[in-house]
C-alpha cells in the first residue's frame, strides 16, 4: 500500500517515473493534466474549460481541479493507494486533499519532491514528442525513437504537446515557482517529503525512488 505524490516541476519527469512507479506498487496513476488532455481530446465541457488555461501555461481553477481529482480518488482502485502526478499544484489544493483523505482516515505515505534546474527544464520540455495513439514519451535528444516522428511501441504518430513550446514551458516553470514551490514548505512541515534527485537518469531516479517508498 503506497499513498504518494509526486511534486516537481514540469518536464522533471514525474510522467516518466510514474510509469515504472504503477509498474512496481501496483497503484493506479493519477494525473490531472492527462485527465483534462484526454477530456480536450474528447471534446468536452470540461476539456474546453481546462485548454484555455492550459495553452497559455496557466494552472486550471482550483475548485474545478479538487473535484476532479477526488472523484477520481473515491474509485474502487485507489482503495489501496495511488500515486498523485501534477495534483496538488497549490497550497489550497493541498488543503483539500488533506481534508478530503483525513475524512476517510487516510493520509499520505510520502510526497516526491523531484528536482531539476530550470535550464534542463526546458530541454526536456521543447525536445518531449508524445505519441498520438498510445501517449508514450519520447524525446529528441535524450531518448529518441528508432524511426524519427514513429512510437517505437505502436507506430503511432509522435506530436508535440500544445503546451511544450518555448514561451509557455516559460510561463509554466513561472507559474510553478509562484504557485506549486510553496507546497514544498507546506509537505516540510508534515514532515513527509523527500527530495529527489532527477537531473540522473530515469532509472537511477526511479532506484532513489524505491530506497524511499521500500
Ligand atoms: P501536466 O500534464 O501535469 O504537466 P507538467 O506538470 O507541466 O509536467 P509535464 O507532464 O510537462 O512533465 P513531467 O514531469 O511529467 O515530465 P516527463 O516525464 O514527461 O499539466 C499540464 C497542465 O494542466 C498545467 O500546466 C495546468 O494548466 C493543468 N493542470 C494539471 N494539473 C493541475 C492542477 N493540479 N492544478 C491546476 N492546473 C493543473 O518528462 C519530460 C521529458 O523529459 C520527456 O521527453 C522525457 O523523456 C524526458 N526525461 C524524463 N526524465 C528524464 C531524465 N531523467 N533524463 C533525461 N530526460 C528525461
Ligand atoms: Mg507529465
Amino acid at each position: 500500500m503506497v499513498r504518494t505524490i509526486l511534486l516537481g516541476p514540469p518536464g522533471a519527469g514525474k510522467g516518466t517515473q510514474a510509469e515504472r512507479m504503477i509498474e512496481k506498487y501496483g497503484i493506479p496513476h493519477i494525473s490531472t493534466g492527462d485527465i483534462f488532455r484526454e477530456n480536450i481530446k474528447n471534446g468536452t465541457e470540461l476539456g474546453k474549460k481546462a485548454q484555455e488555461y492550459m495553452n497559455k501555461g496557466e494552472l486550471v481553477p482550483d475548485d474545478l481541479v479538487c473535484e476532479i481529482a477526488t472523484d477520481r480518488l473515491k474509485k474502487d482502485d485507489c482503495k489501496n493507494g495511488f500515486l498523485l502526478d501534477g495534483f496538488p499544484r497549490t497550497v489550497y489544493q493541498a488543503q483539500k486533499l488533506d481534508e478530503f483523505l483525513a475524512g476517510r482516515g487516510e493520509k499520505l505515505d510520502k510526497v516526491i519532491d523531484l528536482e531539476v534546474s530550470d535550464e534542463e527544464l526546458m530541454k526536456r520540455i521543447t525536445g518531449r514528442r508524445v505519441c498520438k495513439e498510445c501517449g508514450a514519451t519520447f524525446h529528441v535528444v535524450n531518448f529518441p525513437p528508432a524511426v524519427p516522428g514513429k512510437c517505437d511501441k505502436c507506430g503511432g504518430i509522435l506530436i508535440q504537446r500544445a503546451d511544450d513550446n518555448e514561451e509557455t514551458a516559460k510561463n509554466r516553470i513561472d507559474v510553478y515557482n509562484r504557485e506549486t514551490k510553496p507546497l514544498v514548505d507546506y509537505y516540510e512541515k508534515s514532515g513527509n517529503i523527500v527530495h529527489i534527485d532527477g537531473m540522473i537518469s530515469p532509472d537511477k531516479t526511479f532506484e532513489d525512488i524505491v530506497k524511499v517508498l521500500g
